[in-house]
């Protein structure tokens, strides 16, 4: 690939006249825009201990009362984007947010995408479209764009969850936006009952077929008894994951990010080819090891790192004799609509 013409090749009076027009040239950053073969992602391999953070988590209880923060949540932050800008990838946000018993999160409704893994404790809940969605260790609950949204804590110990949105995305496309609302009532329908059995729905006749997101809350007690069936019913399967859809059409739960779990196996090694989109490892129950473009963390329970686009990454399950079980969020929903989705090998 031959070399192209510099800014500082060019007479600075050429350049000024370009730029009081409002011009630029573009050969001299045309290998930034387009670099030969793959890109260059930002996103660095980062890896965030949850026994490192709680503590200052908890911290941020005592400093900063609910009415003082809204949402009272530390930001993962990858490097490679500067801390600032609060991205894990270029288009995901993750965030760890703590809700103290007694508090309430009031009601807002935003343009960005939501879901929130459960972390610890109990006795919260999060109310989303009028659903009140009880929240346990490992239960995924969506906050789709533009539904309206509360969290409220009947429990008596802290609760902690991941929250994973597109907030990057939305927000470089300048239309992020949040409402603020007043506290909804209860209706008395659930998703998560209506839609408890794989495979089998509610008639649309008798219910709410029409709305875009049937399921709100998917329950980890359910995608974890999935994932120890697909592994006994596939004994030589490698990636025994399954995907968080919605249950009426199949697709992705939500539009821009993809949400899955994966079952290690006792000492299983998984090497997972290079695909274009950035990806979330967040352990649910085991340890994982893991590799991304040579770097490598050792993940406990409720450990999270991320991975850039366009790179291989291997997994491994530190347990020699237990499963164990890791969240994973990714941007393939969103690579597959603009048709940018590839896997290398
Ligand atoms: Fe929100």
């Amino acid at each position: 690939m031959h070399e192209l013409g510099r800014l500082e090749d060019l007479p600075p009076d050429y350049v000024d006249e370009l730029r009081k027009l409002n011009l630029v040239p573009l050969w001299p950053s045309l290998r930034a825009v387009l670099p030969p073969g793959k890109p260059r992602p930002n996103t660095k391999p980062t890896f965030w201990s949850y026994q490192a953070l709680r503590p200052l988590l908890m911290r941020a209880g005592e400093l900063t009362p609910m009415q003082k923060a809204e949402r009272r949540v530390l930001v993962l932050a990858n490097p490679g984007h500067g801390l600032d800008n609060m991205k894990a990838s270029a288009a995901m946000y993750l965030g760890m947010q703590l809700l103290l018993p007694g508090e309430w999160a009031p009601s807002h409704r935003h343009t960005p995408n939501a879901v929130r893994m459960i972390v610890e404790g109990e006795g919260a809940y999060t109310t989303v479209d009028g659903e009140k969605c009880p929240m346990s260790r490992g239960d995924l609950i969506l906050t789709p764009s533009g539904l309206w949204h509360e969290h409220g804590h009947d429990g008596t110990e802290p609760v902690v969850w991941l929250d994973v949105l597109d907030l990057p995305l939305v927000y470089y496309m300048e239309t992020s936006y949040a409402i603020e609302g007043k506290r909804q009532d209860v209706k008395p329908e659930r998703g998560d009952v209506a839609y408890a059995r794989g495979g089998i729905v509610p008639t649309p006749v008798f219910t709410r077929a029409d709305k875009p997101y049937p399921m709100l809350r998917y329950p980890w007690v359910e995608a974890r008894a999935a994932l120890l069936a697909l592994g006994t019913d596939r004994p030589g399967q490698d990636c025994v994951q399954v995907s968080y859809v919605n249950p009426e059409t199949g697709g992705y739960a939500e539009n821009i990010l993809g949400f899955y779990a994966l079952m290690l196996r006792p000492g299983q090694t998984l090497r997972l080819p290079a695909r274009s989109p950035a990806s979330v490892f967040h352990v649910i129950e085991g340890g994982a090891a893991a590799e991304i473009d040579g770097q490598h963390f050792n993940l406990a329970e409720a450990d999270t790192c991320c991975a850039p686009g366009y790179t291989p990454v291997t997994l491994r399950n530190t347990s020699a004799d237990q499963p164990s079980f890791v969240f994973i969020a990714d941007e393939t929903p969103l690579h597959k609509k603009l048709g940018v989705f590839e896997t290398r090998e």
